[in-house]
Formats: structure tokens, sequence, C-alpha cells
């Protein structure tokens, strides 16, 4: 949810370097987007910004060592120029992802004029005044941070001072945030987060910012990651940290990221979405790289307590609800599972011996960060199953398991998903090796030959024949979807696939629930996406066929109520896995039909770091 990126280095390319990078981060918002270089004379720096998605911008920028920029997901105040990042506040020059809930608090303390409706605004303006405030208290001896007349600038006292004046500021902030600052006549480059994301690329002469990795890694894969309540400053090869609570200089230690630049690139696809899609042929198979010690251990923290909770949001919810069966069935483990942003209730139950797991894609979702910082607090054990290695959430749990999925940039998970369901699965044999049931072995037997059989299916001619379904579909004005058991969350991700990238309303329910209500709405032609083929179900699509709905059938063999027919193979326990791989083909060839860009649906962001 919006990204920020930023360069400082020895060249004059920064300006172009910020925009291509941006642009890599672009699936994060795309509402609008601006940059902020500093001009090679230092004390002017040069704003750039547009509503609308960067991608579509080519342009040169003045020469510049030093730039920033943000590509935003509008919270505070509509998508406009004026509330497009960076802002300007008197010296302070900002881009901000995160939410500064109490910021009309503090903004109807300043009698100066704001350009934008934004939160961010306010945070440019109080640092602008904490650090006037400071150097007036200091006798500050340099007018130019004091704001007062010409002079030279003590470099090394002016990071000292807008290091206490982003601590003064922070102070005041309610929410998360990471930020990225330029103080007019200071060198350099000064970032802080809480609570959002930002990770350091380590260049040679250079020095890269980031909420996300594939931002730089064009030019390096050795990272520092930023933790909560750090702050740093940047200048060239040069870094210093601070904990921004003890004050303390924290030395970071250099770590080298196993991704490659071409991994977070489309290569031959047309789109992020269908590419990563594709690469589920492999992805299935890294998700459960993980040897039996570490899948015990993290099985052990449900072992030793008497209360689990899975949280998570989105699709990664539906593959929550998914681990709740394999749970159910596998470990005969009771698990609940509860959209993270619905837990508030629910969190009188969590105690020390209450195991907390996460799903998340990203892990940095704002409202599982919440679920888990408080289940933390009350010494809950945490268990998070996260994409990003990095993330805060895998920082924050006591085990962390890797999905291995490979930077994941369509705002659609997929293969996410996948791996995250497949991982899922292994835990649950973990869990019953533990409690004397089944082995991990029997787990990943099962998911190799479903990897295997992914891998064999997911052909052009799979795809093309998916995609004349779809040519059918596209000017539906609206689609069921059904499944029982594991098929049934796969039907609610089937449904968020479909209207998030096509907008199609899609509405999903368990199979045997449709006559409940929903049947009202079949008429005459409705489509139905019917997930199985067992028998239940099958009935299920004979009541909805006699009162005139179309059936398409994905499912393992074909029956005669299907006027269309997507095969699945047979998967045994992992049918959910390679169920939900052709409805996100169908999902991105509506879109594609539809004229839309499936890799960056209207109103949407990949990573959700607001409540
Ligand atoms: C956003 C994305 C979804 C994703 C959800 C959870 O809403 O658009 O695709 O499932 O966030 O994200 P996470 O990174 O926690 O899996």
């Amino acid at each position: 949810m919006c990204g920020i990126f930023a360069i400082s280095g020895t060249d004059d390319q920064a300006g172009q370097k910020v925009l291509a990078g941006l642009k890599k981060l672009e699936y994060r918002g795309y509402d609008s987007w601006g940059i902020a270089l500093k001009y090679r004379e230092k004390n002017e720096v040069i704003i750039k910004k547009e509503v609308g998605k960067i991608s579509n911008i080519d342009q040169e920028f003045p020469p510049a060592q030093e730039a920033f920029g943000h590509s935003r997901w509008a919270t505070h105040g509509g998508v406009t120029k004026e509330n497009a990042h960076p802002h300007k506040f008197g010296k302070v020059t900002l881009v901000h992802n995160g939410i500064f809930e109490n910021y009309l608090e503090e903004k109807k303390l300043f009698t100066e004029k704001f350009l934008s409706e934004t939160d961010s605004e306010v945070i440019a303006a109080l640092l602008d005044k904490n650090i006037a405030e400071i150097c007036t208290q200091k006798q500050c001896i340099f007018p130019l941070l004091a704001g007062e007349g010409e002079g030279e600038v003590d470099q090394e006292f002016a990071k000292k001072i807008i290091f206490d004046a982003i601590v003064k500021t922070v102070e005041k902030i309610e929410g998360r945030f990471a930020i990225l600052v330029f103080v007019d006549g200071v060198d350099g480059i000064f970032a802080a987060r809480r609570g959002s994301p930002l990770i350091l690329g380590r260049g040679k002469n250079e020095t890269f910012i980031a909420s996300d990795i594939p931002a730089f890694l064009k030019y390096t894969n050795v990272v520092n990651y930023l933790d909560d309540d750090e702050m740093v400053w940047v200048h060239q090869g040069e870094a210093v940290y601070q904990n921004m609570k003890s004050r303390e200089i924290i030395q970071k230690r250099d770590i080298e990221v196993p991704w490659k630049e071409e991994q977070a690139e489309k290569g031959d696809f047309p789109h992020f979405m269908i590419k990563e899609i594709f690469e589920q042929k492999d992805t299935i198979a890294r998700a459960i790289n993980h040897d039996d010690e570490e899948l015990l251990k993290a099985a052990k923290l449900l072992e030793n307590c008497n209360g689990a909770y899975i949280v998570a949001c989105g699709t990664a919810h539906k593959v929550a609800m998914v681990a709740e069966y394999y749970f159910a069935r596998i470990s005969g483990r009771k698990v609940n599972v509860v959209p993270a942003s619905e837990m508030p209730d629910f969190e009188r139950f969590i105690n020390e011996k209450t195991a907390v797991i996460a799903i998340s894609q990203s892990g940095e979702t704002a409202d599982v960060m919440e679920v888990l910082e408080r289940s933390k607090k009350k010494s809950a054990k945490i268990l998070a199953l996260t994409n990003v290695e990095s993330s805060s959430m895998a920082r924050l749990a006591d085990v962390h398991l890797a999905i291995n999925a490979g930077p994941e940039k369509a705002v659609a998970s997929t293969k996410a998903a996948t791996s995250q369901m497949a991982l899922a699965f292994l835990l649950a044999y973990a869990d019953a090796e533990i409690r004397g049931i089944s082995k991990i072995n029997v787990g990943r037997e099962i998911l190799r030959s479903t990897a295997g059989i992914i891998n064999d299916n997911l052909n052009p001619r799979y795809e093309e024949h998916i995609r004349e379904i779809a040519r059918k579909l596209f000017p539906e004005e609206k689609l069921f979807i059904i499944g029982r058991g594991t098929l049934y969350p796969m039907a609610l991700e089937a449904a968020i696939k479909i209207q998030e990238v096509s907008y199609i309303p899609a509405l999903a329910f368990a199979a045997g629930e449709l006559k409940h209500g929903p049947i009202a709405l079949i008429e005459n032609g409705t489509p139905c996406i019917v997930l199985g083929s067992d028998l239940e179900t099958i009935s299920n699509a004979t009541e909805l066929k006699s009162r005139g709905a179309r059936i398409i059938g994905v499912a393992t063999k074909n029956d005669e109520v299907f006027d269309e027919w997507i095969r699945v193979a047979d998967c045994d326990g992992a049918q959910a896995i390679a169920s939900v791989i052709p409805v996100q083909i169908l999902a991105y060839h509506l879109a594609i039909f539809r004229g839309l860009d499936p890799d960056m649906p209207r109103n949407l962001a990949k990573s959700v770091t607001v409540k």
C-alpha cells in the first residue's frame, strides 16, 4: 500500500532510476505518483507529481544524485495532484507510506496553510517545526536549519539535529509510517519506520531505500532491514542507523537475498498475473522444500497450546479456511479461522497457551500485523507463513515458515496462495506426526505428485481451452460459484479472483447452501461454476441446471450436467490447490476480454499496510 523508493548515489541519474524503481513498486498503489530530486545545486529540491499510473510515464529528469519517489494508494484526501506525494513544507520534503491516525489534532495547531488534505503533509510540517525549534533551543549557529538567512551548514551537526527532530515528530504519530525525507541544505536522505516496511539496498557507491526489494534488485541484492522504531541517514555508499527509542547507533548485517531481477520481471508474458499463474509449475514444489525438523518445530507450537487461531486477509484468508479443513482432516485439530479485521472480539481468548498463525504473502498486512502484535503482548505463540522472509510478520513470529514463491507482483494473489496451501497441508501432516496419526512424508508425497500434475497440466492448450470459455462468459453481468469441503473456500477464492480483475459480480456459496436463498437469483442462462464432481455437488449442480443455469464444471471427471468442463487432475487430499488454478486462468482471461489490466485492478493495492 503505497510504494516508496529513494536513491543516494554518485551519478546524475537519480531521477531516472527512481522513476524506473517506482514502476516496479506500482503494484503497491497506482492512484498517483511523484518524485523529488535534489538538483545538483544542493539547496534546490525539484518535485514532479501527477495523477495516474507511473507505468505510462517516460520522461527525463534534471541531473541529480539523490532522489526519492512515491506511488500512492489514496487514504486521506482524494486522488489529486495536490494530494500526491512528495509534500514540501518549509525546508522538509517528504514521502510517507502508512497512516497518521491522529493527524487532524496536530494539524489544527498550525496557522500555516496546507496545500493538501493528506495526513502526510502534517508529518512534513511537524518535522519542519521541530527542526526549527531544536535549532533555536541549541542556539544553532546554522541559520539555514533554523529557517533564517543564509549560511554554511555543518553537516554532522545537522544530521544530529534532524535525527532529534524525527524522534520528536514520530512521538506524535499514532499509526504506521515509513518516511523518506530531504532537508534543504543537508546532504543525504533520512528515513524512519514503524509498522510500514523499509529495506535498504547496499550498492557500491550508492544506497537505495525501498518499500520492497524489486525496486532496486537491478543494482544490488545486498540488503539491510530497517526495523520498527529505527531511522537511518544515507548518503552515497554510507548509512548511519539509529534506534529511535534508545537513540543507540546500530550496526546492520548485510544480507544477500536469493531473488533475481528476472523473477520480478514479466519476461515473455504480457502480464504478471499470467506469468505468476504459470510459475505454479514449480512454486508448489518449492513451498514444500522445508525439512522435517523445521516443520516439526512449527507444529510443536500448536502441540503445546490449547487453542489455535489462523488470522489472514483477502486471498490468504481463503487459504486459512482451507487450512482449517486440512487440520480437521489430517491431524484432527480444531483451529479457528478469523479474518484479521474481525479478531478484536476474540482476542479475549488469547493467552500464553494460544497459538496464533498468520498467513500472508507480504507479511506486512496491517490488520494481521496488529493482531500479532497484540497477541505477542499476551505471550501467545506466533507462527507466520509468509512469502517475504524479511517481512515484519516473519521477524515478529516465534517460528517463520517461508512459502518460497518468489516475488509476486500482480495484485491478485495466485502462486502465493497455492504455495500457502501446500505449506499449510504439510504443516497439518507435521501436526499429525506429532500426534502419532500420520507422517510428514505422506503429505509430502501427495504434494510432490500434485506439483508434478500441475507442471504437466499447465500448458498453452489448457490455457486456450479456458480462454475459450472466458470468451463466452465475459459479457455476463453476474456469475455463481459453488464448492464443498475444501472446494468451498476455493469457491470463495474464485469469486475474489473474478471480481477483482474482471469486475464481474461473482457470488460464491457452499454447494449445499445455495438452495437456502441464493438460488432465487438463478435465471435462464445464469453461469454457475461448479467446483468438484462428487455426487452431492453434482446433485446441487442439477438443482441449478433445472432452474436454467449454465454449468461450468471444474472437476476431475466430466458429467452430463456440465455445459462446459474444465478438467482438473485428481490430487488426492490436495485437490483445492489444483482446482483453483483453472479459475485463476479464467479470471485472467475474463479481464483481458473486458479490456482491463489484470495486474492493477481499480481501487486495490497489493500490500495493505493501513487499517
Ligand atoms: C490485498 C491484496 C490481496 C491479498 C490481501 C492480503 O487485499 O489485494 O491479494 O490477498 O491483501 O495480503 P497478504 O500480503 O497479507 O497476503
